[in-house]
């Protein structure tokens, strides 16, 4: 079975989606090829920290209103470290911005529903896609669907496939140039039915390693401890979760509430970039083209930054012909990935316990970097900005 489309996307993750539905404001067909099951990706848990710009983007594209009414605003955010806790106060740093708590399986959830309810074209459980003649000016994406091969011919392929999708993949040998950075450990994430401890998020540089207090709920609290990358999730019981918290946590007059673990998992840390984004008429965003680590909470942000500068060069495209946009949407996305790179390295840095740092030396640097950051208003106000999005 053969068909068209202006636009077609692969990938229903918040790159695919946002594209999509900025697309279809936009009067752009596109249609959606995702290879898990709707529930799947709806329940994949993910991180949950929107900037100033993606909530603002996803509240004019008329998909905000659960978020508005579910989602917590942040004013500011603890930075733990020698057994004392210090606030960073976005509000005052950045004239007026925060963040918001709203899990990514939200955020992808409320943009299914609204693609269903407009009527766009989605289908999911896809097998075995192939982009194909990338470098024509007609590409295809070849795939089976309910046991049937189908085609659909495009103008444009955006790869929004995620860092194990098959779309940058198609790109030939040596056209792209990879930046990778894996890091000494990874992150042991539980989410744990028990009313969050803090109102706001706790960054914890502590001699046993890092650990973040992050919430999805008033009733759900997700947390995060450093572990060595290969650390089986049996060799971290419930009991040895909890003891291990409390002890990277402890400072006085505030304890950690324990309650039921219903999630947990393992996540590697990697900072990586593919360069260029976009080759022929296939355009990568998102994690299909470059990775950060959690610690700046950025992977989502800067996500949907990346469709967002997309969705305008196609807009001037097919309303004019004009590639111009088009042509600069690698370099115009890469300034803010390098950018976030920077600042998810520099986080990363700056509160993880480095395993080669046998004589200290290192822990020393971090906690007078720390220092730094929470005493000068320079210092601090380089954190807010960038934590709740730069805008470039
Ligand atoms: N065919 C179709 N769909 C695919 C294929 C394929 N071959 N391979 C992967 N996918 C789908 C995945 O199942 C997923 O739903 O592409 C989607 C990619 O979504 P994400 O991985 O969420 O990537 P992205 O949309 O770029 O969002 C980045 O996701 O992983 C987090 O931390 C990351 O927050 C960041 C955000
Ligand atoms: C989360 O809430 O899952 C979260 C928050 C902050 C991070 C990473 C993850 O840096």
């Amino acid at each position: 079975m053969s068909e068209r489309t202006q636009v077609g996307i692969v990938g229903a993750g918040p790159a695919g989606l946002v594209l999509g539905h900025l697309l279809h404001g936009m009067g752009i067909e596109a249609v959606v090829l995702e290879d898990r099951s709707r529930e799947y990706v709806e329940r994949r848990i993910r991180a949950g920290v929107l900037e100033q710009g993606t909530v603002d983007l996803l509240k004019e594209m008329g998909v905000g209103a659960r978020m508005e009414r579910e989602g917590l605003v942040h004013e500011g955010v603890e930075l733990r470290f020698g057994g004392r806790g210090h606030r960073i106060d976005f509000v005052a740093l950045t004239g007026g911005r925060a963040i918001t708590i709203y899990g990514q399986q939200e955020v992808v959830k409320d943009l299914i529903a609204a693609r269903l309810d407009f009527g766009g074209p989605l289908l999911f459980e896809v097998e075995d896609v192939r982009p194909e003649g990338i470098e024509s000016g007609s590409p295809t994406l070849r795939f089976r669907h309910e046991a049937v091969e189908r085609e659909l011919r495009c103008d444009i392929v955006a790869g929004c496939d995620g860092h194990h999708g098959v779309c940058r993949d198609a790109v030939p040998a040596g056209a792209l140039t990879v930046h990778q950075r894996d890091w000494p450990f990874a992150w042991l994430g539980i989410l744990a039915e028990v009313a969050p401890s803090s109102d706001e998020l706790i960054y914890c540089h502590s001699e046993r390693g890092f650990a973040l207090h992050s919430l999805r709920s008033p009733e759900l609290t997700r947390l995060y401890l450093q572990c060595d990358p290969y650390d089986e999730l049996d060799s971290w019981p419930d009991a040895r979760i909890w003891e291990e918290l409390h002890t990277r946590f402890a400072t006085d007059g505030w304890s950690l509430a324990e309650g039921p673990i219903v999630e947990r998992g393992i996540t590697p840390m990697r900072s990586f970039v593919a360069e260029p984004m976009q080759h022929g008429r296939l355009y990568l965003a998102g994690d299909a083209v470059h990775i950060v680590p959690p610690t700046g909470a950025k992977g989502l942000n800067l996500a949907v930054a990346d469709v967002r500068v997309l969705a305008e060069g196609l807009e001037r495209f097919f309303s004019t012909g004009d590639q111009s946009l088009l042509r600069a949407y690698s370099d115009t996305c890469l300034r803010r990935v390098w950018h976030t790179q920077h600042f998810s390295w520099w986080m990363t840095s700056m509160l993880h316990r480095m395993p080669d740092d046998h004589d200290g030396f290192q822990a020393k640097l971090q906690l007078a970097q720390l220092d730094y950051v929470c005493s000068s208003p320079a210092a601090s106000t380089s954190l807010a900005e960038n934590y709740v999005g730069l805008q470039l």
